[in-house]
């Protein structure tokens, strides 16, 4: 059983109301329970969380160190600026999974910078909901792949 902090990011929270010509009208809550059932399927502990502040976001990435074994992250805005919360994921080293509803790379040109992902095991952008189901899919994966080597 792998346990597994889903965080995220700033105006997320707002999801259902916020611009859904691009994010489309699935709430966060509607996310989790998507993620919590795929978790019931694949073995998985989730714990979420939700934050517009980074610093809250960077002390539960500490948190995470020795309590779970990888992070499912969705770090809104603060994914093209963010060098404190990229350094709080390599301070912590766990594996990262980096997941966007929107298709990061054909919006606008700030947005084609991912400052995470370079300290993260991959990236997951355009498919909605769904990129986070992906995500939770492949650092499960991952996981499992870790562990048998
Ligand atoms: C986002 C993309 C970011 O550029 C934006 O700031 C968000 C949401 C996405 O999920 O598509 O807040 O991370």
């Amino acid at each position: 059983m792998y346990n597994i902090l889903v965080l995220h990011g700033p105006n997320l929270n707002m999801l259902g109301i916020r611009e859904p010509g691009i994010y489309g009208t699935v709430t966060l809550a509607a996310i989790e329970e998507r993620l919590a059932a795929l978790a019931g399927t694949i073995g998985v502990q989730l714990e979420f969380h939700q934050s517009n502040h980074e610093g809250v976001l960077i002390d539960r990435i500490h948190d995470a160190l020795g309590k779970k074994d990888g992070i499912l992250i969705n770090p809104g805005a603060f994914t093209h600026y963010s060098y404190a919360i990229r350094d709080a994921i390599s301070t912590v080293m766990l594996p990262v999974v980096e997941v966007h509803l929107s298709n990061i790379h054909k919006r606008e040109p700030f947005r084609h910078v991912s400052v995470i992902a370079p300290v993260a095991v991959g990236q997951i952008a355009g498919f909605g909901a769904t990129s986070y189901e992906l995500g939770l899919m492949a650092l499960h994966r991952h996981l499992e792949e870790k562990g048998a080597s």
